[in-house]
């Protein structure tokens, strides 16, 4: 990912990019970080970039030009997301940290001051956030904060596999307490199930602790928490009709905006999953929907109603495919890899349904699996950006060896051992996936699905 932060002290912001965890990430080529200052684009020869305020007020404010030519020194072609850090804007979140490291590349843009000149403002920002309800004297102590956040979800950046994946947990509960040797410190023994090694009470505990921490400092994600399990529950009564909604919830990738029609929202793809039955008001619908929406995931009747608004497209009618048996699928074929994007290709010119593009998004997530028979690339599978299975592709030549099944199967049981539910969603008309679907044993929804793009 390429960050450019826009500040007025670079070397403040060099030091902290280059340490921990983001320096590593800065050395090894995951992050591409360039510091621009804008005092070396200011106009006039003291090196000014500040000026009182029209209207009267304390302080002084930054100048638009010399901002300006800072941001068009770095000569974008495209606009690329430029994020303002300041206390007026939108309070920042691990779901605006997500939807962010979804981007190739950030401007940061840190204000010193009493801010900067409006118009400047107007004219380059995409975002403004804050990192809470206190003033700090400049931007740069909370774009590093963002940096930070937002960096730690791009493929490779912790430096563990899994962290590239969508399960990471964005619950809403608080962690609960940990504890490390020694087993006892100034008299004080670590929780004795801790010591059991029975990983059912633990994990027991941990949510009893959790639990109690949350509702005691903070009742507003308890709240949530409360509400999450409510609608889970209540979606558990038609689970494959409703799989790609619960899987979010449960997952923790997604999150409730509304209730009545539950409108779920996923930052990772920019996506919003609609429990609907009836048609709704479409202006009142929209209204709900955040800002950066891509993607819409709704009963059939519903978007058939809404691909008629202007910037909709229709996308494919799908069902939902489960697979409920918690028994792990025997391979065949065992040479099944994980494909970096030396295989982009491969992947993304055979993948027609999804493009080239968004191909080479999920190679880069490293969440695509190839089968090879004599070390030749057979075909391959992977998981979308909202958690399903998906991408199922054998070559010809390849067919009717249980190829497919094998790949199907090695998906499921990935999420078996992480604690999901495999699941996936079958394109209307798509014969063969259906009849692969049987073939698995998998409980097939009865409710089309509608997919939108916008
Ligand atoms: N600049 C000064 N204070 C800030 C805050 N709380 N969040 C973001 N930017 C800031």
């Amino acid at each position: 990912m390429k960050i450019d932060v826009l500040t007025l002290f670079p070397e403040f912001m060099d030091r902290g990019l280059h340490t921990s965890i983001l320096g590593r990430a800065c050395n090894n080529g995951l992050l591409d970080v360039n510091i621009v200052n804008i005092r070396d684009f200011s106009d006039d020869k003291n090196g000014r970039v500040d000026d009182y305020t029209y209207g009267g007020g304390a302080g002084m404010l930054m100048q638009p030009q010399p901002v300006y030519d800072a941001y068009m020194s770095l000569k974008k072609d495209k606009k690329c997301r430029t994020i303002y850090v300041t206390p007026q804007g939108k309070p920042f979140t691990q779901k605006d940290a997500v939807s962010l490291s979804k981007e190739e590349e950030l401007v940061f843009l840190c204000g010193h001051y009493e801010g900067i000149d409006e118009r400047v403002l107007d004219e380059i920002v995409t975002d403004r956030f804050s990192i809470g309800d206190y003033v700090l004297t400049g931007g740069e102590l909370p774009a590093l904060v963002m940096i930070d956040a937002v960096s730690r979800l791009v493929p490779g950046v912790l430096g563990n596999d899994t962290s590239a994946e969508i399960e990471s947990f964005y619950g809403d509960l608080l962690e609960y307490p940990q504890y490390t040797r020694p087993e006892v410190w100034r008299d004080k023994k670590v929780p004795e199930v801790l010591l059991t090694g029975n990983p059912k009470s633990v994990a027991e505990y941990r949510k009893a602790k959790a639990e109690e921490l949350t509702k005691k400092v903070r009742p507003d994600l308890y709240e949530k928490y409360e509400l999450r399990n409510k609608e889970i529950d209540r979606l558990l009564k038609d689970k494959r009709n409703n799989i790609q909604i619960l899987e979010s919830l449960r997952r923790g990738t997604g999150e409730i905006i509304h209730t009545d029609p539950l409108v779920v929202y996923m930052a990772c793809d920019d996506l919003v999953m609609v429990d609907i039955d009836a048609v709704m008001d479409v202006d009142e619908f929209m209204a709900l929907l955040p800002d950066n929406i891509h993607s819409i995931v709704v009963s059939k009747e519903f978007g058939a109603v809404l691909r008629n608004v202007p910037g909709m497209m229709y996308s494919c009618d799908v069902y939902n495919y489960v697979y409920t048996e918690n028994v792990h699928r025997k391979i065949k074929n065992k040479d099944i890899r994980k494909l970096d994007e030396s295989f982009a290709d491969y992947v993304g010119n055979k993948y027609a349904l999804g493009g080239y593009d968004y191909a080479v998004e999920r190679l880069k997530a490293g969440v695509v699996y190839g089968i090879f028979v004599d070390d030749e690339i057979a075909g391959f599978v992977g998981t979308h950006g909202e958690g399903s299975i998906g991408m199922l592709y054998v070559d010809g030549k390849y067919r009717r060896r249980g190829l497919a099944a094998d790949l199907e199967g090695f998906m499921f049981n990935r999420d078996l051992e992480a604690g999901r539910t495999p699941y996936g969603q079958v394109v209307l008309g798509n014969e063969a996936s259906m009849k692969l679907q049987d073939k698995m044993g998998v409980y097939g929804g009865d409710k089309v699905l509608t997919w939108l793009h916008m």
